[in-house]
């Protein structure tokens, strides 16, 4: 999860949550190819399902000022209460003006986990040595979109076919087909007037 702040001419800060050596392989990669960010750039490892706006807090994060959230490819690794508890953080921590973007898998309710580990299969010809359908939380989760509506968010969601049109890509012919998860609804969020759902 990555959340960004910086208005008018400030320079713009961001920070990255996740878990140590994930955190610590990408800030590496990065700067081995020369990719420098262009923000200040702090990470911050933290396991989602405990108290990280805690440590966010603690590494500088301003919550008066409006936060750019991205959660990107993550909440189906976290455990529903915990994706709940995620967005609860998220808008008390969120000045008005504040987006989210992220993504809402309906299908993870009955996610395939056979289908998944034939998927990568070739990927573990080349040493991906994860087995997938171990990571992900399966089972029903509160739909994101209805999440933040409920809690002051106005959400668009975006369904893939019509995000690919957007953008003028093709859409792989069967993309919802072979992906085990399904249909997946882009969703960003901006949070207006000054409703928020209380602190953390
Ligand atoms: C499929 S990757 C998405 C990567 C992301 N889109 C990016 O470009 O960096 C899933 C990410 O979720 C993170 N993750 C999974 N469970 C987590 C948790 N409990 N706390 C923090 N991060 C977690 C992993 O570390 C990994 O970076």
């Amino acid at each position: 999860m990555r959340g960004r702040t910086g208005c008018g001419g400030r320079r713009a800060r961001s920070s990255t949550s996740s878990i140590n050596p994930t955190c610590a392989f990408k800030t590496r990669t990065l700067a081995d190819l020369g990719a420098g960010p262009t923000a200040l750039h702090r990470p911050v490892p933290v396991d989602l399902r405990e108290d990280w706006p805690s440590a966010l807090r603690a590494a500088g994060f301003d919550p008066s000022q409006p936060t750019a959230w991205l959660a990107e490819g993550l909440l189906i690794y976290l455990p529903p209460q915990a994706q709940d508890a995620l967005f609860d953080a998220i808008t008390a921590l969120s000045a008005p003006g504040s987006t989210v973007a992220t993504e809402y898998v309906p299908g993870i309710v009955d996610f395939d986990g056979d289908k998944a580990r034939a998927l990568s299969a070739p990927l573990r010809d080349q040493g991906l040595d994860i087995d997938m359908p171990s990571l992900v939380y399966t089972g029903a989760r509160t739909p994101v979109p209805d999440y933040l509506r409920e809690k002051g968010w106005e959400v668009e969601g975006t369904a893939r076919a019509d995000l690919f049109s957007r953008y003028g890509r093709p859409l792989p012919q069967d993309a919802e087909d072979t992906d085990p998860l399904g249909e997946i609804v882009y969703v960003r969020a901006t949070l207006g007037g000054s409703s928020r759902a209380g602190r953390v």
